[in-house]
């Protein structure tokens, strides 16, 4: 939802609305690192909103999709690995050109991707959210793209839409696997067991030889996106993610 400026501003503020609509024509408020001076001006949740040198849009969620690259692990702090957090605080957001003017804290990967593994990975801040989707009920669908070092076949397919026992207590959730060429293919599962597809494609034996996640409920890498890059997540796809 979108709302102009002096009522966002006032609504989250102590100012009035004719203060904040001052305080806008004054140049002390800047939206996504910019100087905005016109009042009417619209504004949604998830834009950055600053009043001279404070945050205001306080308690506000961000989130944003990485392009993980390889080498890199799925953590906000690691003494020895460059982190999916450095790649975010050392980036900018892709859909504006700029760095934000103000990264969350307490942003954290939603789910793990392997350090070997590259791909889609949304950050967020909004645990509440997270925690919903992550939940072990929720099978939310996961689909990735694997590089094989031996052919696969129809058998594969089947066997993958049967179940693996890949050691844990249950075969894995039928997962759906289409073949792209010899050595390739997409693979769509819908729970998140330790290297789960490696051991899945291991039972079968052949070796995951290149592994990236490109959509995650119902969510699509953003193709633009170099590895290393990312961008904020757009209002739809914030809502998107909000509906599921
Ligand atoms: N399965 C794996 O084996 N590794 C990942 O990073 C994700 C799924």
């Amino acid at each position: 939802m979108r709302v102009r400026l002096d009522k966002y501003l006032s609504d989250h503020t102590e100012l009035t609305r004719s203060q904040a609509k001052k305080a806008v024509r004054d140049g002390r408020v800047r939206v996504n690192g910019e100087l905005v001076t016109k009042g009417d001006d619209k504004v949604s949740f998830s834009d950055s909103v600053f009043l001279d040198q404070s945050q205001i849009s306080g308690g506000v969620y961000q989130y944003m999709m990485l392009n993980k690259p390889a080498g890199v692990v799925s953590a906000t702090s690691d003494d020895e690995h460059r982190t999916v957090m450095e790649c975010i605080l050392g980036g900018v957001d892709q859909a504006s050109g700029r760095p934000p003017s103000y990264v969350a804290k307490d942003l954290f990967p939603m789910g793990r991707l392997d350090k070997d593994t590259e791909g889609l990975l949304i950050l967020t801040n909004d645990g509440p959210l997270a925690h919903r989707l992550l939940s072990p009920a929720h099978h939310i669908p996961k689909t990735y793209y694997v590089e094989l070092d031996a052919a696969v076949d129809e058998s594969d397919v089947q066997s993958m839409r049967s179940g693996i026992d890949i050691g844990e207590k249950r075969p894995t959730r039928p997962a759906e696997m289409e073949i792209l060429s010899e050595h390739s293919c997409f693979l769509t599962i819908s729970e998140g067991k330790y290297h789960q597809i490696k051991r899945m494609f291991g039972c079968l034996g052949k070796r995951v030889v290149g592994l990236k996640r490109v959509t995650m409920a119902g969510l699509a890498l953003d193709e633009t996106l170099a590895a290393g890059e990312w961008r904020f997540l757009t209002e739809e796809e914030i809502a998107y993610l909000k509906g599921i």
